[in-house]
């Protein structure tokens, strides 16, 4: 077997472990093995594109990988579970840049060789810089949302959607030009190739500063899919095929992700790129602003409410991920299960700010995946339940999607309020992402324990074990 036959295997294996790690990343349980084996996947293809004959400049490999993996592994150790969303973006900026990158040094390639470029190539050189270059600017746009750098607030601008229009019209021309679809047999000049370019880097910051930083999670999972688009248009341009199916398999499960997360909001993909909702973190329409009495209680008043239960069930939510109290509700719940409750974890699919958010918190405090139900497995449930107990959640919980003119009409939610009693754990009355009021907190098997989440549940934990 010649190099490149070896070569053309491994990259076929690679391929499989991409397309097995990837299945096995659908349950919580076999989702750890199933990022090993993508890992693995990886380091096959970076060693099979290693020992291929085209590496012509190994100190230049050689610093790109410390520099590359100490970025990585430096990152991977110290980022905040909540601050996991803005570290997907900027990744995926460095991803759909590499991919412009590619495609600019191919053109600059050719063009200095005085080479000309079937219309295959020219076609997938454009859209590697397209998709790249929008992916690149409009990421970077969306981490800065995020970390506070840039406003989270929607950025209009009287004429915005015409002026994009215009600039996709300039892009889409000039693309044709760079694709050589109609100059077939010379080079479109290099000038007009860097215009296209810097356009196509305008129109990834013009189409995400109108969205509001609430939503940058599902844009940003809509940026992961344009990432792999970008890379598997890279891997025509290079003629690499491992590149080309782990691109296509990014591209397809960003986008089935981003159109799930879409659907668990009730809401449609154009509502989220151009609707402006979720001013970052929202305070529009609270309730009336009248003072309604809410029922108060403290550790000891809901320790007892669930250690004389039969049925608990925890419903998790992003107060939970920012006061990190998944180890101290890991013990309150151990306690519980001690004493003979039945308890179960219930998973709304956007609880949180990420996609998995709760799953991740929550096998970070090794709770058992079998104790784990999503939404349509546990919603018939709370009607049959004692007490459910709500740490930092609120949207996701809010009977007001059951009403047609709320803003979040239609939104699935967890039925807690069938429940007999519920616990809520937050720190006040405030709304949550959507900035509604929850009549929830009002209602009269509720009882609110108004504190920090991880203070309400070690304090719960010293009181179950005296109960
Ligand atoms: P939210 O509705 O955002 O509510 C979180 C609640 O946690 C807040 O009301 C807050 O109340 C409380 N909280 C914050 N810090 C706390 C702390 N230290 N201790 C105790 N409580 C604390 O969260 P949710 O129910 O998880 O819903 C998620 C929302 O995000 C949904 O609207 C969803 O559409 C949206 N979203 C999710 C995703 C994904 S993929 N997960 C993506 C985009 C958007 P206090 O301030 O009173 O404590």
């Amino acid at each position: 077997m010649n190099l490149s036959t070896m070569v053309e295997l491994a990259y076929l294996v690679s391929a499989v472990l991409f397309v097995v790690g990837l299945k096995r990343m659908q349950s919580p349980a076999t989702a750890r093995p199933g990022n090993a084996l993508a890992a693995t996947a990886m380091l096959v293809a970076i060693i099979a594109t290693l020992v291929d004959n085209q590496v012509l400049d190994w100190t230049g490999i050689l610093i790109g990988i410390v520099v590359g993996g100490g970025i990585g592994a430096v990152a991977a150790r110290t980022v905040k579970m909540t601050a996991m969303p803005e570290m997907v973006g900027l990744f995926n900026a460095f991803g759909g840049g590499a991919s412009a990158l590619v495609a600019a040094a191919e053109f600059v390639r050719l063009h200095h060789a005085g080479m000309t470029m079937d219309t295959g190539t020219g076609i997938t050189i454009a859209l590697s810089m397209l998709i790249g270059a929008v992916t690149f600017s409009g990421s970077i746009v969306a981490f800065g949302k995020l970390n506070g750098m840039v406003t989270g607030n929607p950025v209009t601008f009287p004429g915005q959607k015409p002026v994009n229009a215009l600039l996709f019209l300039a892009i889409l021309v000039l693309g044709v030009g760079v694709a050589g679809v109609l100059a077939l047999g010379s080079l479109t000049p290099l000038s007009t190739f860097w215009i296209f370019s810097g356009l196509a880097l305008l129109l990834g910051i013009l189409l995400v500063i109108p969205i509001g930083g609430a939503d940058m999670p599902v844009v940003i999972s809509l940026l992961n899919s344009y990432s792999g688009l970008a890379a598997s248009a890279a891997g025509f341009i290079i003629g690499n095929m491992v590149l080309i199916i782990s691109g296509a398999l990014v591209g397809a499960a960003g986008l089935f992700l981003t159109m799930l997360m879409c659907k668990a909001m009730n809401r449609s993909l154009a509502n989220v790129m151009f609707g402006a909702f979720g001013q970052s973190g929202g305070t529009a329409a609270v309730g009336s602003g009248e003072k309604k009495p809410v029922r108060s209680v403290d550790a000891e008043q809901a320790a007892l409410v669930m250690a004389y239960a039969q049925s608990v069930i925890v419903v998790p939510g992003y107060g939970l991920a920012v006061a990190q109290a998944q180890h101290e509700l890991k013990k309150v719940m151990d306690l519980l299960s001690d004493r003979g409750v039945d308890v179960k974890y219930a998973i709304h699919p956007v609880a949180g700010r990420m996609p998995g958010h709760m799953n991740v918190l929550l096998a970070e405090a090794d709770v058992s995946y079998d104790r784990l139900y999503d939404l349509d497995e546990i919603n018939d449930d709370f009607k049959n339940t004692d007490v459910v107990l709500i740490v930092g959640a609120n949207d996701v919980v809010n009977p007001e999607a059951r009403n047609p003119d709320s803003v979040i009409a239609g939104m699935p939610i967890l039925d807690v309020d069938y429940a007999r009693n519920v616990i809520v754990v937050k720190r006040s009355l405030s709304p949550g992402f959507a900035g509604i009021d929850n009549p929830l907190f009002y209602l009269d098997n509720t009882m609110m324990f108004f504190s920090d989440a991880k203070k309400a549940m070690s304090d719960v934990v010293k009181e179950v074990r005296e109960a």
